[in-house]
């Protein structure tokens, strides 16, 4: 099974959480409630759950959603996620924001923060080199080839191997440089607390900081 956007299921499920996951719990704190916008199999969900965080996991893949254990899932597109309630975290992993119009995810993250909530976000750090590689998460071997830069758009092919198995996924991106990404905050209502390679770190905008 394969979602919407080429992720295969059987991957997502096996492979490993980190560094992601050491990552994530140094942005989050001691905050209690996240919201993981595109959870996928809850490879970084499921371990914030077991540690007792309160975590609504959100996926347009009921079949990814089937291997969430213990937090509450919703399928639905992000865009379209209306919850009343606020949450202290949320989670925009995996590069989401990479593609190739993000602001209507961003603004569905921002309305779920709480005044002082914080917004992870997973980019492709700026002035990454783009090469053939091959690494290793957990069981999974990730294969990256046949890459095409044109500006600031990437297309590449990612195989997934697992058990004797591939998955070839052709995707493609848009870098977002710092001033991209700032740009994509304010319209949001946000505002970057700390910008460190591929993560963004963002928190809501306040009448006085400029808005
Ligand atoms: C690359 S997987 C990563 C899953 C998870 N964040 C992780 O790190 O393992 C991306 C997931 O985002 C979901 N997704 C992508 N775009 C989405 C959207 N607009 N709304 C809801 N889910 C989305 C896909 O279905 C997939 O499960």
């Amino acid at each position: 099974m394969v979602t919407r956007d080429g992720c295969p299921v059987a991957v997502y499920r096996a492979m490993d959480p980190e560094p992601t996951l050491t990552d994530v719990r140094r942005f989050l704190g001691d905050r209690q409630t996240v919201l993981d916008l595109g959870s996928g199999a809850g490879r970084i969900a499921n371990p914030l759950t077991r540690e007792g965080r309160i975590v609504t996991a959100v996926d347009d893949s009921s079949e990814m959603l089937a291997h969430v254990v213990g937090a509450r899932t919703i399928c639905t597109p992000i865009a379209n996620l209306a919850l009343t309630e606020r949450f202290e975290s949320v989670l925009l992993l995996s590069h989401l924001i990479n593609s190739k119009d993000p602001l209507p995810l961003v603004q569905s993250a921002s309305s779920h923060l709480t005044p002082d909530g914080v917004l992870v976000i997973e980019r492709f750090a700026p002035g990454r080199s783009w090469n053939p590689s091959v690494r290793n998460s957990g069981p999974v071997t990730i294969r990256l080839s046949d890459i095409v830069r044109d500006g600031d758009r990437i297309q590449a092919v990612t195989t997934y191997e697992l058990k004797g198995a591939a998955w070839p996924q052709t995707w493609e991106l848009w870098e977002r440089n710092d001033a991209e990404v700032t740009r994509l905050l304010y319209e949001a209502g946000l505002t970057a607390l700390h910008l460190e390679g591929q993560w963004v770190i963002a928190g809501r905008r306040q009448r006085n900081d400029g808005s």
